[in-house]
Parts: C-alpha cells; structure tokens; sequence
C-alpha cells in the first residue's frame, strides 16, 4: 500500500524554475494569468489600485473572486496561493518574484510609470512581462534602465487565460537569452501555453495576420456580392468555425472596430496591404458602430435574435431580414473538400480563393519580419483563432503553383516565400517549414505515437490498439478506437503485452495523440446489443476478462504509467486507476458515469478508489463515503485537480499543464520508478466501511438509485478486511444483478438514444 504522501506532490513534477510569480492588474486577463500560475501549484502576488481605506487590497480581491466565479481556478486550492495587495501599499512583494507581469490598463504612459516603480524593487534577473495587446516592446522600455531592457520582453495572453493555449512572446537583440529561454519554458510548462516568438511588429503575429484575415474576408464578400451566411459557410468549408468571419465580428465586438484595426492602420506603413481592407474608415463598420450594432454584446451586429428569430443584415443596404442559412451540402465538395471549392468556377469558390489568397500572400510577406520562424502564423491561426490549419498547411493542399497563377492572374505580387515553395513543391517537406532550420525543430518535437509509428516502432497491434516501442525497453499502449473506447481487441492487445512486461519492457506507459480522449471506456452500444441478444455469457467474460486484464497491469512486474488527457471516463478511468501511476493533463476531465446508465464501475473503479482513499491516510469509512459519493455523483471532473479532490486521482499522481509533455513526463516517471527500484505491488487488502451511512447520497433519487446505490454500498461496505480480487468479485455480482434489471436497460437505450441520463 502507499505510504501517505503530502498533497503537493501531485504539482511536484511542475518545474519549479519560476517559484513566485507576481501580477499586476487584477482585471480580466491579470486575474486569469494569475490563477493560471496559481493552477500550476505555483505561489503569485496579485497586486492592483488601492481600495478605500477600509479595504485596501479590494480591487485585487474582487479579481481573485471574478476567477473563482468564472472558472479561471482549476480546483480548490489555487485561491489559497494568491496573496493579493496594492501597488502601494505592497509593491515591496515584488522583490521575491522570479517573474512579473504587467497587465494593467492599455496605456502606455500607464505601464511605464509603473515600470520605473518596480524596477526599483525587483531582485535581479527576475522577468518583466506586458500582456500589452497594442503597444510595442520598443515604446514600452524607451528610457529604462539598461538591466530592465535586457529583463523585459511582452507576454501577450489570449483571453480566457486558462482556456487559450496561445502565448505571443516579443523579444528583442537585447533581450537577455537565457531569460528569455525561461520565459519559453515557464511558459510552456508552467502555464501549459504554446509560445510562439514575435518580432516587435504592430499586432504580433496571430492579431495581424487574424485581423488582416476578418478585414479582408468581410470587405470581399461584400465586394463579391456574397450574404453574410454564404461568406460564413465558405469559411466553414475551409476549416474555419462555424462563426465563420461575420458570426466572430459580433462574438468579439465590433465596437474593437475603431479601436484594434484602427491600431494597426495606422501603425502599419502605407503600403501594407491593410490599408487595402481598412475596415475602420469603412461606411459599413463606422455605420455599425455608430448605431451601438456592437455585435452579441449589445444583442445586434451582423445578427440579431428576434421573436420572430434569427436575422441577417443585408451587406449593401444594412436592412435586416430573416437569415438564409448556407448548408454545406449546397457548397462544390459537400463543404468537405477544400480542392472542389478552390476549384469551382462559381462564386463560392471565386470567393474562397480571393480570401485564401490574400491571406497566404500576407502571411508569406510580412511572415519573416513578424515572426522568428514564419511557421508560428499557422500556430497562431490555429491556436488563436481556432481555425483547423494555418494558411500555409491550407496553401499546401491548394498547391503552391495554383496559388502563384492566382497571385499572378489576379494581379497581386508573389511573395519570395511563395516562389520559394514553387520551387520545393510545398511550404512543408517531412513536417518541416521551408526556412525552419531542421536541427532545432527535432530538438523541439515531444514525445508521439506518430512519431514513434512513423520510425517504425510498432512491436504489436490490431485494428484497435498497438504497441510501441519509445526506446529504453518503454512500451507505449496506444488505443485507437472511436474516441478510443475499450473494444474486446484493446483486451486483446493488454493481454498480448502483458507476458513482455519486466521481460522485453521494463515499463510501460498507456497514452496516444488523441486531441479529445484517453478513453471513454466500454462502448455502451456494444454492452448493450449483448444484452438485447441474450449474449450474457459473453458479457460475463468480456467484464471478468477487462478485470483480470487490469489486474495484470497491476501486478506486472514492471511499472505502468497512464498518460491521461481529454476524458477518462468508466473503464477508461478505470484502465487508467491500475497504473502505478497516472500522469495527467491540468484540463484531463476524469469520471466514473456508470451510474447514470444503471450500472456501477466493475473493472475494479470502486475497489481502487476506496484502496486509494485508504493510502491517503483515510479512515476506512470516509474512503467508502468518499467513493461512493464520487461514483454516485457520476461526475466528470473540471480538470485533474477537481479528480484528485474528488479520490479519482492520488498525491501520487502526476500534473502536466502542457499536453505536448504528457507522453515524455509519463515515459520519464515510468523509468524514474524503475531506476528506484521498482517491485510489484504485493495483492493489496481493502477495508470496507463497517458504519458508512450511504443512504443520504440517494436522499432525493428514485427508487431505482436507491437500489443503485444499495448495490454499491455491497462493495464499499463490510465486516471484515476483504483482498482487492475478493472486493472486484463484489463489483462483479453487484453488476450483474443491475444489468439483469429492465430499469438499467431503459437507462441505457435512452442515453443512447438522447445522450442523456434517465433517472427511472
Ligand atoms: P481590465 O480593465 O479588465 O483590467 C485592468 C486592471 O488593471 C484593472 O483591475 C485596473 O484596476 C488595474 N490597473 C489599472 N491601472 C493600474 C495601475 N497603475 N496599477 C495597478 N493596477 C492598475 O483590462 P484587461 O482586459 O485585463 O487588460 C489588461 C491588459 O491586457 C491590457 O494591456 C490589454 O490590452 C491586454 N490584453 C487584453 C485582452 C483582453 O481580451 N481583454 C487580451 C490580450 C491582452
């Protein structure tokens, strides 16, 4: 059994080179970056205005509140990190923090005044960041000291903080490398934030080329004669959100209108193909906001809700009208092929070329000036704007030569870039950009199953999971299944591995590449149809076969890590739970949701999550309360924190706030395991609760939940110690007795049906 381990090692394998960060400004994105830290296990000061006398720290506190409100905290132990104060009273706090970032007001004569304060008490080397938006980096430190130049660089967050995976970082040659190198890091593993580095140039990378993209997109399809929803659609149909260009103006406001395009207008030479699509001296948007059509803030935009529903403005006059969707059906390609649409000599296709065109050329020019490597604006475009590839992976699938023909026949300059991808063929050979220099992008690549399957490192595999080797006698268990569900060929391949476990591998970690899953778990279709065909038997096997399987991994002689991102849940949770470890994402989402379909986890979810309850020191009847209210409540968790907070996950388990670390932390920690001498745990013994009272969970539940709940109570409760196979024997008859009931069978076809819980 595990010794009891101190909460905080779960944040453990946070490095730990930033130790206190502070923030200034507590507003919406201060408030957001400092519970970001906070997330990461780190300590932050949140500093903003004085309050009245009474209540000085007011204004910081009311921040700190806004992120309890809104989500900003991954759990409930991020508040407890953040010491909140004044610039003041308090700006002496700052001596202790290793990074600093500004985000106060918008004002440039705001931010250095502030500057030239905590300069003079800042400890050396410490970072200064802005999370400026519009000033540049050479404004910001005109006439700093020579050590706050080289210290200072701008971190620019997207907003929400937690949820935006984007981190614009502008440096200069001044800028000290090997603090910036920090920033990089904390920012990566730290804050979980991909970092791309930008030259010191209006608007950064994602904000030029995003907003250069809108302007041009919108200006075009008036030009073109295309409504509002035909433009959205075709947007649609090149991997863009459904918001398309005119849903995003009035998602993000275009009250921003004359304030953001403005900006870069006006900063941006006269010659810079912005001035060609300037939206902020159009009669259209000037029209909008001058009538307050900011957009879904003010209720009306491009759209507007009516009784009556949903309505359009017409581009040429402005009058509303009912909208006239665009199905993608009605799009060359269905709106699933990008070729047909480049290709159709229609206006959709006219107007997608006209829009992609002009965005790749704009990103091909200004990209070397923008960007330290010009492969960053298909990050950005990705990561900031959600669309599902940047211009160059869109300009590949075009093909560079037709894009330079269209350049040319529509009379727009071809940018060397552009020429250069003629030449090579395409903007990216083997992953890397035309001008990446190819040693430090392997440096960079973390750790992935496609790699690994690309280097020919496959040791096993069927049509639903493979393993790999990832060197060092790791093997990495890849499921890859409709979000990764546990069809019977996942058992099949665990039991193939499980005889090479401490023979050809001495670990092994489970994970993939997935974006969306680790495991949904059981495939409640399949479980069902056995059911429906009276295929009982089978089903027996397939449960006592997942048990046994997963027992196996527990017992195996050599350590086992699970790499969890995206959802666990059921048996995916539960495949996850036999690990000796599990290393997961800061925003994994954990659940145990049986019970919802009538049933509760028998591959050993309730046996493990009272053992792990009891190694954390629990007494035996607050670790079955524990459980049982975690697998009762069959709810997914926010995040890792709310599943270690809910017993799914333990102290010994492992955060990772950047996804692209997952794999490499598993693979590291499962041979850390090894190199301290790595035993298989003995068979473990459970205690149940003697006295547990369980009824209150189901106090106001049917009469089926009682009974639910009657049958968990069977395996969270007992006389006398039980060993974790006698325990799972209970999971087991208790389960079979739930699935024999129509009660559990109508559970079960109405999520199926509805995708929602029947509470029968
Ligand atoms: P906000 O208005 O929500 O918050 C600003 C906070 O700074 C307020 O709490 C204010 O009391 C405080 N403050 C003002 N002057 C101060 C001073 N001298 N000392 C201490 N505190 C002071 O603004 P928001 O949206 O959080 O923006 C902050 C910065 O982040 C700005 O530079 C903005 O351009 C930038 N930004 C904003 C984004 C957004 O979507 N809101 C996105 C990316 C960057």
């Amino acid at each position: 059994m595990n010794s009891i381990t101190q909460p905080q090692d779960f944040w453990a394998d946070v490095p730990r080179d930033i130790a206190c960060a502070a923030v200034i400004g507590a507003g919406a994105m201060g408030g957001g970056i400092a519970a970001q830290f906070a997330n990461a296990g780190i300590e932050v000061i949140l500093l903003d205005m004085p309050g009245d006398q009474d209540a000085p720290d007011a204004p910081a506190r009311a921040g700190l509140a806004r992120q309890v409100k809104i989500n900003g905290f991954m759990g409930p132990s991020g508040p407890g990190r953040i010491i909140t104060g004044n610039v003041t009273d308090d700006l002496h706090l700052l001596a202790r923090a290793d990074w600093i970032i500004e985000a106060v007001v918008e004002r440039l004569d705001v931010k250095r005044a502030l500057y030239a304060r905590v300069d003079a008490v800042r400890k050396p080397g410490s970072i200064v960041s802005s999370n400026t938006s519009t000033l540049l980096h050479a404004q910001l430190i005109d006439g700093m000291s020579e050590a706050f130049r080289r210290d200072f660089v701008i971190s620019h967050f997207f907003n929400p903080p937690r949820v935006m995976p984007l981190l614009e970082v502008v440096s200069t040659d001044r800028t000290d490398p090997a603090l910036l190198g920090r920033v990089q890091a904390g920012a990566r593993d730290l804050l979980g934030k991909t970092v791309i580095n930008c030259r010191d140039t209006p608007g950064f990378i994602a904000n030029r080329i995003g907003c250069f993209w809108m302007a041009s997109a919108a200006l075009l399809a008036r030009e073109q004669g295309l409504t509002i929803e035909e433009a959205d659609a075709v947007h649609q149909a090149m991997g863009i959100p459904k918001t398309g260009v005119f849903g995003l103006f009035d998602l993000i406001g275009i009250d921003l209108v004359p304030t953001v395009w403005r900006s870069l207008v006006d900063g941006l030479p006269s010659d810079d193909r912005f001035h060609r699509y300037d939206i902020a001296s159009d009669p259209l948007f000037a029209g909008l906001v001058a009538e307050g059509r900011f957009g879904r803030k003010s209720g009306s935009g491009f759209f507007r809700k009516t009784p009556g529903g949903l309505e359009a403005s017409d581009l040429s006059t402005g009058d509303w009208r009912a909208t006239r969707p665009v199905a993608a059906r009605d799009l060359p390609g269905g709106g699933r092929d990008l070729l047909a649409l480049l290709d159709d000599p229609g206006r959709f296709g006219t107007y997608a070329r006209a829009v992609l065109a002009e965005v790749i050329a704009y990103a091909a020019e200004h990209g070397p000036a923008i960007a330290a490597n010009p492969a960053d604006i298909d990050v950005a475009m990705r990561l900031g704007y959600a669309w599902r590839e940047g211009p160059f992976t869109l300009a590949d699938k075009w093909g560079p030569t037709k894009l330079q023909a269209h350049l040319r026949e529509s009379g727009l300059p071809v940018p060397e870039l552009v020429t250069q991808a003629v030449e090579r063929g395409a903007f990216y050979a083997d992953g890397r950009f035309l001008t990446a220099d190819s040693e430090a992008a392997a440096a960079e690549r973390p750790l992935t199953v496609a790699a690994l399957r690309k280097a020919g490192r496959t040791i096993l595999g069927n049509a639903s999971a493979t393993l790999l080797d990832s060197g060092d006698g790791v093997g990495l268990l890849e499921i890859h299944t409709k979000m990764n569900s546990l069809h019977p060929e996942v058992l099949d391949l665990i039991e193939e591995t499980l005889p090479l476990l401490g023979a050809r591998l001495s670990a092994l970690v489970i994970g993939n590449d997935d974006a969306r899953a680790f495991s949904v778990g059981a495939d409640l279709k399949f479980i069902l149809s056995m059911i429906d065909q009276g295929r009982e038997a089978e089903l027996a096997a397939y449960i006592d076969r997942g048990q046994r399987l997963f027992l196996g991994l527990r017992h195996a002689p050599a350590p086992v890590v699970a790499g969890v991102h995206g959802f666990a849940l059921g048996g995916g949770c539960e495949l996850a739970l036999h690990a000796d470890r599990i290393v997961a994402h800061a925003e994994a989402r954990f659940g145990l949701p049986e019970v919802t379909v009538g049933l509760i986890p028998a591959w050993g979810g309730c046996t493990t999550l009272l053992a792990r309850g009891e190694a954390e020191g629990l007494t035996p009847e607050a670790a079955a309360l524990r459980a049982a209210t975690t697998i009762f409540g069959a709810a997914q968790s926010g995040s890792a924190e709310e599943a270690l907070t809910s017993g799914i996950l333990s102290p010994l388990d492992r955060l990772v706030m950047h996804r692209d670390s997952l794999l490499s932390t598993a693979r590291a920690l499962a041979l850390a395991l090894l190199r301290d001498g790595y035993t298989a745990p003995e068979q473990a013994t459970v205690l149940p609760a003697r006295a547990a009272d369980f009824a209150a969970l189901a106090a106001n539940g049917s009469n089926y939940d009682r009974h639910v709940l009657t049958g968990l109570a069977r395996v969270l409760g007992g006389d006398s110690p039980r060993s974790v196979v006698e325990n799972m024997a209970i999971e087991r008859e208790v389960l079979f007795d739930l699935i024999a009931r129509a009660e559990t069978r109508a559970r079960m076809a109405h999520m199926l049906e509805t995708g929602k819980p029947l509470r029968n």
